[in-house]
């Protein structure tokens, strides 16, 4: 059966301009710590986590239309107030977001546009990695994860040029709900590389 929006219109969180900062605050009504989710693809990983997590909020990031609905109806299923889409460009979005405003990034499976002639498509640039750290609150984190180790690399030489972000040299991995791509990687046996980077601190 077919279900629509009406049920929770709004999952989908329609900022008022897309060149001014996003009026974060508008989306959720209240002010908590705030994770973002860049490619949040069919909104799995961000519900499940926001159920889990009803004292922070969590906005996902996606492109693609049907992909944003799916995100939505999943919300909209589990009444989650602390959920919300944003349908938009990933680089477009961090652009747009306050200073020191987000607690945590989660990049997960990023389209790995393998094949060298493309690698220009990658989300993850050195540019990209300075705005998410402009973005994030001091200490906040990065957390990435890819089946592919030469993007997984390439996002490591492009730290270089992000000083801001260090990377955590943990053992373990962080224990986060499984993604969609993530649990068809695991079935077919690929690698899974991650990463998680912390913003230096309170001065930057
Ligand atoms: C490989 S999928 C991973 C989805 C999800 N994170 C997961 O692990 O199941 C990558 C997702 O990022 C979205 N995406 C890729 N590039 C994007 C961009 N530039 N802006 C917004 N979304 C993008 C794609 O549409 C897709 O849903």
């Amino acid at each position: 059966m077919r279900r629509n929006l009406r049920t929770f219109p709004d999952a989908e969180f329609k900022p008022a301009s897309l060149v001014a900062p996003l009026e974060l605050e508008k989306a959720f009504n209240r002010t908590a710590p705030l994770e973002f989710d860049l490619g949040c693809g069919d909104g799995s990983f961000l519900t499940a986590l926001a159920a889990a997590h009803p004292e922070r909020d969590f906005l996902g990031v996606e492109k693609m239309p049907g992909r944003v609905r799916t995100a939505c109806r999943r919300i909209g299923d589990r009444q989650l107030s602390n959920a919300r889409v944003l349908q938009l460009e990933i680089s477009h979005a961090v652009h747009l977001l306050p200073r020191r405003s987000i607690d945590a990034f989660y990049l997960l499976f990023p389209d790995p546009w393998p094949k060298r002639r493309h690698h220009s498509r990658r989300i993850v640039t050195a540019d990209f990695l300075r705005a998410i750290a402009r973005a994030l609150k001091p200490d906040g984190l990065v957390r990435i994860k890819t089946d592919q180790m030469d993007y997984f690399v390439a996002i490591q030489k492009s730290l270089r040029e992000a000083p801001q972000l260090s990377a955590n040299l943990e053992d373990e991995e962080p224990d986060l709900p499984k993604t969609t791509f993530e649990k068809r990687f695991l079935a077919s046996g690929a690698s899974i590389y991650w990463l998680e980077l912390r913003k230096a601190g309170p001065n930057r």
